[in-house]
């Protein structure tokens, strides 16, 4: 049963997506936590209506399955927009651009997903339709070659990162706002799995939702994905609900410890610790030595460990901290001395 890593990894796998239409919160109110960003948002969208104006263009970043997708909705709904979804790895071409934004009206929400994976050119088409709402459009080739400005509708970008880092000052500053979703804390996470539970028609009890949402690594996504993976686990054993002993025992089984951490977190911490004398040490070794690629350990399993407080980076690479020691249950210098 090779279930392992998809029961942690926050990015979506295909199974998600029918669980993410059917628990995908419809309004704020049911939007669970990141209160800040809420409250913010509330007051860019009061105003623009009030104005009878788009909203400025937003940047939401934040690791994978926090709940950038369901605010852009949120958003388009709340204003009563039409949204247009696409992502950074869809717009290969300037002219793929080009023909989405032509097809958009006036106030309507485009949404580009993964927008670090732009490429130049596209970028390039972009910024003057961010700025003035203009598209440059170049008709023929060579020396006859000519260009043509047109208007664009009014617009909103929404555009959503798990990478901001890679994306340029000039870009990042066309947004009006830039807003970073952070993990959940326990008691947001143990709300969205109550809130699922009841979606789901799923009986479980407070100490197993608990459970759950421990192992759930601060993120709905994951949240909810293990929740429908103990409720198989109860179907299974014939249990019409989910208590504390079967959340253990089916988290258990997916090797799945009480702090959330998968086999690969726990080979990730033992590599440091152990081949490389709790490092500093590079992303390349930690990948060559556990046979995982760089970009799934930098994206998945890294920024939890970080979270978790059990993995730290320096200029010099990744180290282990003495709670990582301690998570592993290998002596620390506080032991040692
Ligand atoms: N604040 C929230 N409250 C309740 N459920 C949420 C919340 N944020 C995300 N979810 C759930 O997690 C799933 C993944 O969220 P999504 O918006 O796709 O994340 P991202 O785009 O950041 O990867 C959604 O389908 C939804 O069911
Ligand atoms: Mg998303």
């Amino acid at each position: 049963m090779n279930v392992k890593p998809n029961s942690i990894t926050p990015k979506p796998v295909p199974e998600d997506q029918l669980l993410d239409q059917a628990l995908r919160p419809k309004t704020f109110e049911e939007y669970i936590g990141q209160n800040r960003i809420k409250e913010n948002l509330k007051v860019v969208i009061g105003a623009a209506k009030k104005r009878k104006e788009p909203i400025e263009h937003l940047l939401l970043h934040g690791p994978s399955g926090l709940g950038k997708t369901t605010l852009a909705y949120l958003i388009a709904k709340e204003l009563g927009a039409s949204i247009k979804i696409t992502s950074g790895t869809a717009l290969e071409k300037a002219g793929d651009v080009g023909s989405i934004l032509t097809g958009l009206n006036d106030g309507d929400v485009l949404f580009i997903d993964e927008v670090h994976r732009l490429n130049k050119m596209v970028e390039e088409v972009i910024y003057p339709a961010m700025e003035n709402f203009k598209l440059d459009i170049v008709i023929g080739k060579g020396n006859s070659a000519k260009t043509l400005q047109i208007d664009l509708p009014r617009f909103t970008l929404i555009a959503a990162t798990t990478k901001i880092s890679l994306l340029s000052a000039p870009f990042r500053s066309r947004f009006g706002a830039n807003f970073r979703l952070d993990f959940y804390k326990d008691e947001d996470i143990e709300k969205i799995i109550g809130r699922s539970a009841n979606l789901l028609d799923i009986k479980i009890d407070k100490p197993a939702i608990k459970i759950v949402a421990a192992s759930s690594r601060f993120t709905p996504r994951v949240a909810n994905r293990l929740l429908k993976r103990v409720r198989d686990y109860a179907q299974m054993k014939d249990k019409d609900y989910v208590n504390e002993t079967l959340a253990t025992e089916s988290l258990k089984l997916l090797e799945i410890d009480h702090k959330g951490l998968e086999e690969t977190d726990r080979k990730i911490l033992l590599a440091i610790a152990e081949k490389f004398d709790g490092g500093p040490v590079g992303l390349k070794s930690i990948a060559a030595a556990i046979s995982e690629e760089e970009g799934t350990i930098e994206d998945v399993y890294e920024p939890y460990l970080m979270q978790m407080g059990f993995l730290s980076r320096t200029p010099k690479g990744r180290i282990i901290t003495t709670g990582g020691l301690k998570h592993l249950g290998l002596p620390t210098k506080e032991t040692l001395l």
